[in-house]
């Protein structure tokens, strides 16, 4: 999938801006502060409802601006030539695709993956297991769409329950909650192992080239409760200390994965760098990974390469690209030493943007 167009309005510094990348590796070249990682994210808007920064579903419009609007032409190998259009406005998304309003973000989800890599993915390794379980879902939505149906029965029954515990419900009012949350559950969990399972083996593939330094990688899961006993039992074996919290300790909204290097014994022990490079390597396997299950590459998009990997990494995955059918999109604030003559390359300057 390529972005052949993104149109941006009162998005951060932009007022109004054109940008037409080409099909391959495109260069997003600029002092501090243009608005270089403000263009990745309209796209990853596009592709997740949310930003990468810090305040995610905060709206990034421009100071003064009512709300913004991004708007993309699309070009799928499979998915063939679509135009989306997202708006921000009062706290609200309105949505187009084809030039039909519609009534969820999925459509554009679905039409338009982007995968980013930039400051924020170390929080990927060394954050909060909501970032892993963030990329996971992500992953998974893109092989089974009705995931998203699954998660938004799974929150309603999570909240019901909740307020059951709040409220000193009952425990027979609780069961029916706790059996339809258990086979949820179930399917939830079934869905992220089966992505991470076909996901390892990409990032074994990786990991083998990015960071051979820190040994054979494995791919550890916890579903987010005792799987031998099941949900259903461990919700009802828990509701005396769930009651005392106020809230639900058990289910997939505590999964986690992550990946365990052999020359690593903690993940307190890596470097920041070599952090950033193990979530690159969790990027690039779900670029591949997207490609094989949904027939074509997704956008990706790498932020400040040279400043979030030492030189021998940025020019390994600068060489990766090339060649690959895949639209890249990379931000730098001086030219680029590794050279592809095919590459494009933009100026973005606080006035706009122009192409060398
Ligand atoms: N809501 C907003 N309204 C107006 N301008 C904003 C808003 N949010 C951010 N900006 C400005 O937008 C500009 C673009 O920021 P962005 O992070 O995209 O720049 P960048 O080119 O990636 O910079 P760097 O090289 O430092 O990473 C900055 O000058 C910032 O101050
Ligand atoms: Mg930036």
């Amino acid at each position: 999938m390529n972005i052949a167009l993104l149109r941006v309005s009162n998005l951060r510094c932009f007022e109004s801006l054109d940008f037409a990348p080409g099909p391959g590796v495109n260069w997003l070249v600029g002092a501090n502060g243009t608005g270089k990682t403000t263009l990745l994210e309209a796209a990853y808007l596009l592709s997740h409802g949310r930003s990468f920064r810090a305040g995610g579903r905060s709206a990034p419009a421009r100071h003064g601006a009512p709300g913004f609007t991004i708007y993309a032409e699309l070009q799928g190998r499979r998915r063939g030539v679509h135009r989306l259009g997202l708006t921000r406005r009062e706290d609200r998304w309105q949505a187009r695709m084809d030039g039909v309003d519609l009534v969820t973000l999925a459509p554009l989800f679905e039409a338009c993956p982007v995968v980013c890599f930039g400051p924020e993915s170390l929080s990927l390794i060394l954050g909060p297991a909501e970032e892993r379980r963030n990329f996971l879902d992500w992953s998974v939505f893109h092989v089974e769409h009705e995931s998203l149906e699954i998660w938004r029965r799974w929150r309603r029954g999570l909240r019901q329950r909740n307020s059951l515990l709040r409220a000193n419900a009952a425990d027979s009012m609780f069961e029916p909650w706790e059996h339809d949350l258990a086979v949820l559950a179930e399917r939830i969990h079934r869905m992220r192992g089966e992505c991470l399972a076909s996901l390892e083996p990409f990032l074994v593939e990786e990991a083998s080239w990015l960071v051979p330094e820190l040994g054979h990688v494995q791919v550890a899961y916890r579903p987010g409760w005792n799987e031998a006993s099941g949900l259903a039992a461990e919700l009802a074996s828990q509701r005396r200390r769930d009651r005392e919290h106020g809230y639900t300790q058990r289910g997939p909204h505590r999964a986690d994965w992550m990946l365990h290097f052999s020359r690593i014994s903690q993940r307190e022990h890596l470097s920041r760098g070599q952090a950033k490079a193990i979530a690159l390597v969790c990027a690039l396997a779900q670029v591949r990974w997207l490609e094989k299950h949904t027939g074509e590459y997704p956008l990706l998009c790498l932020d400040d390469l040279s400043s979030e990997l030492d030189e021998d990494h940025a020019t390994k995955v600068v060489a990766w690209l090339t060649g690959k059918p895949l639209q890249s999109w990379l931000t730098a604030t001086s030219r680029p030493r590794q050279g592809d003559s095919r590459a494009q390359m933009f100026h973005v300057e606080h006035v706009g943007l122009s192409q060398a």
